[in-house]
């Protein structure tokens, strides 16, 4: 059922899925947050499937699908703030989230202020770091084609989200992802890439992370190397890593079984009893 609320003056897009589950996972709700270009709408198998056991509910984050644009730069931290409300709007105080790219970004900018309303979060193809100086060179150079034409860049940037033998074999998935991408406004566009060329380093929350994490990865994922971001993983003992064999940056798509297979199994593990001591 679709939902809006009003934040900082925009109308924001959620869906509040029912729970059919009767076993006790009544209140347990699971959050899922789409990347950059996308849009909830990445997620419907995903929540189709949670929505059996669990109560699911799906952002459009600024910018993106039926959502509009904040102000001229849209990052992190607001949507984080924007999240919350949502979850506020709804009397959410725990759930497991799950961000996609650019949504685990926004993941981590949530857990930074919030980790007290999260049993759990999952970084999907997505990771802690800062931008380093090269990659925000890119940035600035990727908003002025925008600026021009988004065409072009969406053109370019969703078959080069897949892994390469993959491109393909989901050509259907890439068309429809493009003419997604392509109802998004300029600002929008413009908005996210100032927001993550500016995010902050926030590998100390993967650091400190008192509730479980998962890092999935694509090991063929052509804009998030994996073996630099495997490392990721050794920051604390709460991190999983999950690696998906012949897989780019669109694990919901090139391994969508493995994938949300992974993501029931941490939910699993993120609702286990606490030991003694444990908060
Ligand atoms: C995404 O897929 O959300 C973005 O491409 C991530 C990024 O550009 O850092």
């Amino acid at each position: 059922m679709d939902h809006f609320i009003l934040f900082k003056g925009a109308r924001i897009h959620f869906t509040d899925h029912t729970v059919k589950d009767t076993g006790g996972n009544k209140g347990r709700c699971i959050v899922l947050l789409h990347g950059f270009l996308e849009s909830m709408a990445i997620w419907d198998e995903f929540a189709q499937s949670l929505s059996k056991r669990y109560r699911v509910v799906c952002i459009d984050l600024p910018g993106h699908g039926k959502s509009e644009n904040i102000g001229f730069v849209h990052t992190t931290e607001m949507m984080a703030e924007c999240v919350k409300e949502v979850l506020h709007s709804l009397m959410i105080s725990k759930c497991v989230m799950v961000g996609h790219s650019m949504g685990g970004y926004v993941t981590l900018a949530f857990a930074e202020k919030y980790e007290h309303n999260l049993r759990g979060f999952a970084l999907f193809h997505s990771h802690a770091a800062a931008d380093p100086e090269e990659k925000k060179k890119d940035r600035n150079r990727a908003i002025q084609v925008v600026k021009r034409n988004p065409v072009v860049l969406i053109n370019e940037l969703v078959p080069n989200l897949f892994a390469e033998g993959n491109r393909k074999k989901f050509i259907l998935d890439i068309e429809e992802l493009i003419r997604n991408a392509s109802s998004m406004t300029k600002q929008g566009i413009v908005n996210c890439m100032e927001g993550m060329k500016d995010r902050a380093d926030r590998r100390n929350i993967l650091q400190n992370a008192r509730v479980p994490v998962l890092l999935m990865l694509g090991k063929k994922d052509p804009i998030m190397n994996f073996d630099s971001l495997k490392p990721q993983a050794e920051l604390s003992e709460q991190i999983q890593l999950v690696s998906l064999e012949e897989t780019g940056h669109m694990g919901f798509i090139e391994s969508k079984e493995e994938s949300l297979l992974a993501i029931k199994r941490f939910i699993l593990r993120c609702h286990l009893p606490l030991k003694e001591g444990e908060e």
